[in-house]
């Protein structure tokens, strides 16, 4: 019990690391919440501070929740539904940072990262309708919304007996389908920000 509780912990902590301001600040002097949609996350520092700082938070982003479970599963095994409370912490603290008062990103990144580290195909799936959807659509949110969907189906078919992992990608998706309701209200608008830009 006591492994896992410093494992959820040690999760959120990393997950807390709130990479978006801190590439704001250090390279830009900036805050990259007081612009753009005001998400510490990788489309906001593409869209305010430019290629560079996109690519570097969504790696370090991803990276947040891949190390996540890549060090619980070094220390207790491959217990899946273990693994994925943890990568839950670590999508926490990204959402709610420790290290930046509370007030961090959406949370894509970091899960794609705790996807990619517990299933690659899984991530394979994602990252295809995330490619897919974006494509067609150029609105990022809903990209991300489909792509994170898509872990849902993709468990149910690969192991229809493990509810609790599917109950655990449901919720997966309901937090990120809450942390992205400004995106989904604009998008039912007609007013969501699209990548490209027009
Ligand atoms: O992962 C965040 C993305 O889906 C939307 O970001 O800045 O357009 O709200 P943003």
């Amino acid at each position: 019990m006591l492994p896992v509780a410093g494992l959820i912990l040690l999760a959120y902590l990393l997950g807390s690391i709130p990479t978006a301001v801190l590439y704001g600040r250090i390279f830009h002097k900036v805050d990259v919440r007081e612009f753009g949609s005001g998400n510490a996350g990788a489309t906001n520092s593409l869209r305010v501070l430019g290629k560079k700082a996109g690519i570097a938070v969504l790696i370090v982003d991803m990276l947040k929740g891949f190390l996540a479970i890549f060090i619980a599963r070094k220390v207790l095994g491959s217990d899946e539904s273990t693994l994925i409370i943890i990568g839950f912490a670590a999508v926490i603290g990204h959402l709610l940072p420790l290290f930046a008062g509370f007030k961090g990103g959406k949370g894509i990144a970091t899960s794609f990262g705790v996807i990619l580290a517990l299933n690659p195909y899984g991530a394979l799936i994602c990252l295809i309708v995330f490619a897919i959807v974006l494509t067609l659509s150029k609105y990022v949110s809903l990209a991300s919304l489909m792509a994170s969907f898509s872990f849902i189906p993709f468990n149910y078919f690969r192991r229809p007996d493990e509810h609790f992992f599917h109950a655990m990608a449901l919720a997966l998706f309901l937090l990120l389908l809450f942390t992205h309701r400004e995106n989904v209200k604009r998008l039912l608008a007609g007013n969501e920000n699209r990548y490209p830009p027009k």
